[in-house]
């Protein structure tokens, strides 16, 4: 750590603790500090999604010691290398350039996302109008990033604009592709293998499982009905996959920000590429503002604050997530890959030790059923749990507007209970309060929408690594137990004896 962040951190250290309640009652200005519409046009019409952060513990001198410790981290020159395709993954030597998957970027990678776009859409646009033949479903075959990213888009998006059934399967375990042979046809399924490497067990033996069934179920062309969504295109084409039907996309986007690329096929198939294209625009809306605004109104950084906050000084060992809107039931666990994988790191850029907890655990849920699973917890637990909600003000139901307005009022009345706790009448009663919570409301959680949410928690979580000094963009946390996995499946290793029970047990080795 540099001097100037240890100060930094001192500087946030010794700001007096105070209460939510007693930050509200000391400053009338606080709603108005911590809360902004983020707003962007769509044709001739606004939207926008608000983001609260007042029932946060931040406040004026909190702020000016992130502000400060920003400084030192040298956010705005991290953010630069970020925006211009500099090499700011230096583990791995490359840039992270997802970014330009929406418009922003070096003007090279900004130019060859458009045309891989371009190619991307031809296909899309080929196979709805019937170039493969009848394409009623989709079985998308990818795991992590290259799955996540899909089926939260697809669960969020096509509710009433699914043109062909998707399947998303990505565990290895046969049940999960069972599931999907049982509700596809295979005379009218396409295939979609995602994967950045070409090489993941899981996904490439759930590929050669599902090219088996076209095979079984009396597709003359099994491989015709294929097509690769990855960044190793060679592998691809080695593996089987007409070059026509291989969509690649630049080895420099990391699989859990990979949404924006051809990763993205299956939902541009099911949803329609206008739609695709809607979600690229509200994440660049983001992106503009993220890489425009300074400071404390900097909406990805001012959460980050937060975060850091709650990790660092409080010791808040997770943090929750609660989806007012059934929508965006997957966003917990598209969050957990993306927070957890990018900043879940035990070391700096410079490969020093973390100072104190890096990431915290993510986890959520959907209300209200969370409410009547979880919630107790977070009122009455002995753990802080730092909690985010989000909703949508315009239902995305057709039902009676009793449904919405009783989900947002639970949303809020949750917000509120959290921050104001209650006395009781005895201790098993008593609700502590200060309990803090952030609300993301969106007008109208359309495509647009859509880009510019999880645009904005990928630039919260660059922005923790910076504020921590991490690499957000490598993740050798999971290679050791992929190369034991080889090792069983290659008949060697070197266990310790409780493992060697077990494969011995299950037969896996003698
Ligand atoms: O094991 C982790 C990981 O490498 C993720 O980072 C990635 O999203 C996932 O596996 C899938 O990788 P691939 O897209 O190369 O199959």
């Amino acid at each position: 750590m540099t001097d100037a962040v240890s100060v930094a951190w001192g500087r946030i250290g010794d700001v007096s603790r105070r209460t939510l309640g007693e930050l509200f009652r000391a400053d009338g200005g606080r709603l108005a500090k911590l809360s902004s519409r983020f707003e962007w046009s769509e044709g001739d019409t606004a939207n926008g999604i608000r983001f609260d952060w007042s029932k946060t513990h931040l406040d004026d001198a909190l702020l000016d010691g992130f502000e400060e410790l920003a400084e030192a981290r040298d956010f705005s020159g991290q953010r630069n290398a970020l925006l211009s395709g500099a090499k700011i993954n230096v583990t791995e030597d490359r840039a992270a350039e997802h970014i330009a998957q929406r418009g922003t970027g070096s003007e090279a990678a900004v130019e060859e996302a458009a045309a891989l776009h371009a190619r991307m859409q031809m296909l899309v646009e080929v196979i709805r109008e019937g170039a493969l033949g009848e394409v009623r479903h989709l079985i998308h075959v990818g795991i992590g990033g290259s799955a996540l990213g899909p089926a939260m888009a697809i669960d969020a998006l096509t509710r009433d604009l699914m043109r062909v059934d998707v399947h998303v399967v990505s565990n290895v375990d046969g049940l999960a592709l069972e599931e999907a042979f049982a509700r596809c046809d295979p005379a009218t399924t396409l295939v979609a293998i995602a994967s950045k490497t070409f090489a993941t067990i899981e996904t490439m033996t759930n590929a050669a499982s599902a090219l088996r069934w076209l095979e079984q179920g009396g597709v003359a062309d099994p491989s015709g009905r294929v097509v690769a969504l990855t960044a190793n295109p060679d592998k691809a084409v080695e593996w089987g996959v007409d070059e026509t039907r291989v969509l690649p996309f630049p080895e420099s986007i990391g699989g859990r920000y990979s949404l924006w690329s051809s990763i993205g096929f299956p939902v541009a198939l099911a949803a329609g590429w206008d739609e695709f294209e809607a979600v690229l625009a509200g994440a660049q809306a983001m992106d503009r503002h993220f890489a425009e605004t300074e400071g404390r109104a900097n909406l990805p950084l001012r959460a980050a604050f937060a975060d850091r906050y709650y990790t660092s000084i409080r010791g808040c060992r997770t943090r929750a997530v609660f989806a007012y809107d059934e929508r965006l039931r997957l966003l917990p666990a598209y969050l957990q890959q993306l927070e957890m994988e990018s900043n879940g790191k035990r070391v700096t850029v410079d490969g020093q030790p973390v100072n104190g907890t890096s990431a915290p655990i993510t986890w959520g849920g959907i209300g209200t059923d969370a409410q009547h699973a979880v919630f107790q917890l977070l009122h009455q637990g002995t753990q802080l749990v730092p909690v985010d909600f989000v909703a949508s003000i315009a239902p995305g139901d057709m039902l009676d507007p009793v449904h919405h307005r009783i989900l947002l009022a639970n949303c809020f009345a949750q917000g509120a209970a959290l921050m104001a706790g209650d006395k009781g009448d005895d201790p098993a009663r008593h609700f502590p309060g200060d309990r803090p919570s952030a609300t993301i409301l969106c007008d109208d959680l359309d495509a647009a929408a859509f880009g510019a949410l999880i645009a904005f928690h990928e630039h919260r979580t660059f922005a923790n690594a910076v504020l921590m000094g991490i690499n957000p963009f490598d993740q050798f946390g999971v290679e050791l137990g992929k190369k034991m996995t080889k090792d069983i499946e290659a008949g060697g290793g070197d266990f310790d004896a409780s493992t060697r029970a077990l494969l011995s047990v299950t037969g896996l080795q003698p």
